[in-house]
């Protein structure tokens, strides 16, 4: 590799680097000023299961646990109904 490839290299992954960063911040940008309603399952949950004890991944528990576990953690967050179907939802889709 020449000398000029490798520059282009490195100023192509900084701009990469770029477009990701903006990215993030306009997801972040989002998720503060989005209202509850339209947040999404993940959004919701990183959000508000990590606001008591460490965040739990999803593959920490199977589908039926998750039912179990959300309807439990559904009255400790203050989740609406729909808040906590959608978490649910999220979980089980990664798990
Ligand atoms: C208001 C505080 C609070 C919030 C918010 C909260 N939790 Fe919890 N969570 C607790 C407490 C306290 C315990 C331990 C006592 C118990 O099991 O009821 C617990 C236990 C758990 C456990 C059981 C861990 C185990 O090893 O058995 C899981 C899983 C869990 N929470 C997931 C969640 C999820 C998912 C959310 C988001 C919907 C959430 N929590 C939000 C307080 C909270």
């Amino acid at each position: 590799m020449n000398g000029k490839t490798e520059r282009r290299l490195k100023s192509s992954s900084l701009i990469a680097g770029g477009i990701f960063l903006i990215f993030i911040l306009f997801i972040i940008g989002c998720a503060t000023t989005m209202p509850q309603k339209q947040k999404t399952g993940a959004m919701l949950w990183g959000e508000n299961c990590n606001r008591c004890h460490n965040v739990r991944t999803p593959s920490e528990f199977e589908d039926a646990q998750w039912d179990v576990v959300v309807s439990h953690m559904r009255t400790r967050a203050n989740l609406t109904a729909n808040e906590a179907e959608k978490i649910v939802g999220f979980l089980k889709v990664a798990n």
